[in-house]
């Protein structure tokens, strides 16, 4: 067997023990010089074959480009990775032919966008940012990872980790919203439940860590769009969430689509080479977004494909993903520049290491067994913890009179909204391998847990057809209350799903109008996968729990929260506006020299047309029951920037009737230092569970390097002075504060919100 003799060069020999984030970095010198005498063997051809990835299929049609041509450029040694791929024996069979068939019989890689699960599909990635859980994200990704690898898969394009500040961006529904360090947790977290602690094991794939940049700053929403950002606001916030994931260990990232300040990253040395590879000395394997490398010829900084090659190699891309710009031009650049070909080694020195922590050198075939694959797949198990996870996804905006929790009884409910009885779109924008029967959607949940119920569509978000509005009434009227579901289907957010208003699509406000006329008690199911205006809504509604795309578990979940046998626990991840015309917003903005007044007699950071605050702010959530914080205390007055750390502590009280969780939040401002600094920066979170009058202490335990900033120098910089510390229930629910002085200058070294606060609960 050819893998016998590829194992000869490559050991493997990595202790199973080993963290994946030490494999990642510190390659021994063994496995190091194993691989580079494998390239040694390699022929010019090969080694661009490894940086070659391409369609085995569509994403809706896997493997069906998998013909006799394409497995013939597998045994010409052509090819390095395919994506849109899936099926343990198809799969296998295609390794075989790579292992046993080519040359060197180097193993291919298989990826696939497995991004809130594989079949077994969770929430989208917004509302599981809404659970402010990372336990959540983890569990979420290991049980990902293990349907993924028992389908043959090695490799995910996911976390998607891009900070969005512009919910016009569909691409928000990725992502984990607008904050830096909530965006961090979950993308570290993300990454260990893909990689686990041995990127080696069967059941472990390769975290795809995406877009790198600042692909969520596009301009004005609009996918693919430039972003102009500044080198503080890359470092602080964009970028803070990939260096999370790097020290959780990632293994690959994938480059973002868009220029940066004017560079497409997708050739842009300075980010990827310099700052990515030799500040923060990860060495994993580097793949471009779909056709990104021949995009560079789009951006205009490359007049010919050898031209793209040549700047992405430069810029250190080592997998161009489908544009077969390196199969097919790479060569050219490389004859004209020899000094390319130490750039081409070291891309293929880092994709043979890739495959090697796979494990793919001593068992090519390990993550190929059917048996595995039907045992796994869709398993009682991971439907229970979709239906958990989609529950803590939930967050309640708003509860007058305590409409929610409904009672259980007689009264007969009215369920008006198309989106209530649509299984498709709870599966949201990637689905990998999720079906739309697998969906109990909410129609069906509610019918089966409460016998009452007229259902009416009224409306949907694609059409302008009003004519079933009257129905959707009469409905109403004959009912004692009404559940209406309002918001976008999956096909409103996602890739190229910029949209320029944030308001309901199609005729969903004249639904609501018609509806909230009739006086019944009214509860708008909230769902989609971005930030909405909403104010109508909001005003005349007497309950909104936002519900996002939850994934298989929808119906269930939200039936569960109506009823009360799930209280909501959820917070925004991202700032819900009052106009498309406030975006972007986020709640860490600058001070400003004329901060926001609401007295329109003054000159100040404001519209003159809306309120300064945002409908819903970041961090908000409210609950069946109520919780008051204790006053926060510090465990010390002043401490050392070199090294010093601060506890603050505070007690938390369930001061209602039912078990319920809170979030508290932890936020920071730094009032006086050599440059502004944001009003409030999230800094720590726990999510506690309360029985009724239950109370318990949570502390957090900052370092000093966590309120360092980016200097006017370029550096990490802990200034000395005072730093307001805020604890509560939203960023706009701020329940009390405390201080705490820096003696001294001090230095950090990684962006403040990628550090974890540590923190505990008694
Ligand atoms: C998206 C990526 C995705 C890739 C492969 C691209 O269009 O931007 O997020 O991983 O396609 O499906």
């Amino acid at each position: 067997m050819k893998h016998a003799i590829l194992k000869a060069f490559v050991t493997g020999t990595v202790a199973l023990a080993t963290p994946v984030s030490a494999m990642a970095q510190n390659d021994s010198a063994s496995q190091s010089a194993d691989i580079d005498a494998l390239i040694a063997r390699m022929t010019l051809d090969e080694k661009i074959g490894q940086l070659v990835q391409r369609m085995g299929g569509r994403s809706k049609s896997l493997n069906s480009r998998l013909g006799p041509e394409e497995l013939d450029k597998v045994r010409r040694g052509e090819v390095g990775s395919y994506l849109h791929v899936a099926g343990a024996d198809a799969l296998r069979e295609l390794q075989r032919v790579a292992v046993e068939e080519s040359r060197l019989g180097i193993p291919l890689l298989f990826s696939m966008d497995v991004v809130h699960g594989y079949r077994t599909i969770f929430p989208v990635p917004l509302a599981m940012a809404a659970s402010w859980d990372p336990e959540v994200a983890e569990r979420h990704a290991r049980i990902a990872a293990t349907e993924a690898s028992a389908a043959g898969l090695h490799w995910t394009f996911a976390p998607m980790v891009d900070i969005a500040r512009d919910p016009r961006w569909g691409r928000i529904v990725e992502g984990a919203g607008e904050d830096a360090y909530l965006g961090s947790r979950m993308a570290a977290a993300q990454v260990l439940g893909f990689q686990g602690t041995d990127l080696s094991a069967a059941d472990t794939i390769m975290a795809g860590t995406k877009h790198f940049g600042a692909y969520g700053a596009a301009e004005g929403g609009r996918d693919y769009a430039g972003a102009e950002v500044s080198e503080r606001a890359m470092r602080e916030t964009y970028l803070a969430p990939f260096r999370a994931a790097a020290e959780a260990g990632s293994a690959s990232y994938m480059t973002a689509f868009n220029a940066l300040n004017g560079v497409p990253t997708t050739g842009n040395e300075d980010l990827l080479r310099t700052m990515l590879r030799e500040e923060w000395g990860w060495n994993g394997l580097l793949l471009s977004d779909w056709r990104a490398v021949e995009e560079l010829m789009a951006h205009g900084v490359a007049g010919t494909r050898s031209d793209a090659a040549r700047l992405a190699l430069e810029a250190s891309v080592d997998m161009d993903m489908v544009a077969d710009v390196y199969a097919g031009d790479l060569k050219e650049a490389i004859k004209g520049d020899p000094a390319l070909l130490p750039l081409l080694d070291q891309a293929v020195h880092r994709i043979l290491d890739a495959k090697r922590k796979l494990g793919l050198f001593v068992d090519p075939y390990k993550y190929h067994d059917a048996a595995r694959e039907a045992e796994v797949i869709l398993s009682s198990d991971h439907r229970a913890a979709a239906r958990d996870i989609a529950e803590r996804s939930i967050v309640l905006l708003k509860n007058d009179g305590d409409v929610l929790p409904l009672a259980e009884g007689a009264q007969k409910i009215a369920l008006v909204g198309a989106l209530a009885d649509d299984a498709l779109s709870q599966l949201g924008s990637w689905r990998a391998q999720g079906r739309a029967e697998d969906v109990v959607t909410l129609r069906a949940a509610l019918e089966a847990a409460h016998h009452n119920v007229v259902f009416a569509p009224g409306t949907d978000a694609r059409t302008d057809d009003v004519t079933d509005i009257p129905e959707a009434v009469a409905a109403a009227e004959s009912s004692d209350l009404i559940v209406l579901a309002l918001g976008e289907d999956y096909d409103w957010s996602g890739e190229a799903r910029s949209r320029s208003s944030l308001e309901l699509p199609g005729r969903q406000l004249a639904l609501f109008e018609a509806l909230a006329a009739t006086g019944k008690p009214l509860v708008v199911v909230l769902m989609g996968g971005r930030p909405l205006a909403i104010p109508e809504v909001a005003e005349k509604t007497d309950a909104v729990l936002e519900t996002w795309l939850l994934g298989i578990e929808s119906g269930p979940a939200i039936v569960d929260t109506l009823f009360g046998d799930n209280n909501p626990g959820g917070k925004l991840p991202a700032s819900f506006p009052r106009t498309t015309g406030q975006v972007p917003v986020s709640y860490d903005h600058l001070p400003s020299g004329r901060p926001a007044d609401p007295d329109l007699s003054k000159d100040t950071a404001r519209y003159m047309d809306q309120p300064i605050t945002p409908l819903y702010a970041f961090g908000h959530g409210l609950s069946y029951t109520r919780f008051s914080f204790g006053e926060p205390s510090v465990d010390r007055s002043s401490i050392p920037a070199n090294g010093g750390e601060v506890t603050i502590a505070l007690d938390v009280t369930n001061d209602g009737a039912r078990a319920g969780d809170e979030v508290v939040q932890l936020y920071m401002r730094d009032p006086v230092a050599s440059v502004s600094r944001p009003v409030q920066q999230l800094r720590g979170f726990r999510r506690v569970t309360l029985q009724p009058g239950e109370t318990k202490r949570v502390s957090f335990t900052l370092s000093a390097d966590q309120f360092a900033l980016w200097s006017r120098e370029g550096e990490w910089v802990i200034e000395p002075g005072e730093i307001e510390l805020m604890v509560g229930s939203a960023s706009d629910d701020i329940r009390g504060r405390v201080s705490v002085t820096i003696d001294g200058t001090g230095r950090g070294s990684i962006a403040p919100a990628a550090i974890p606060t540590r923190s505990k609960v008694q």
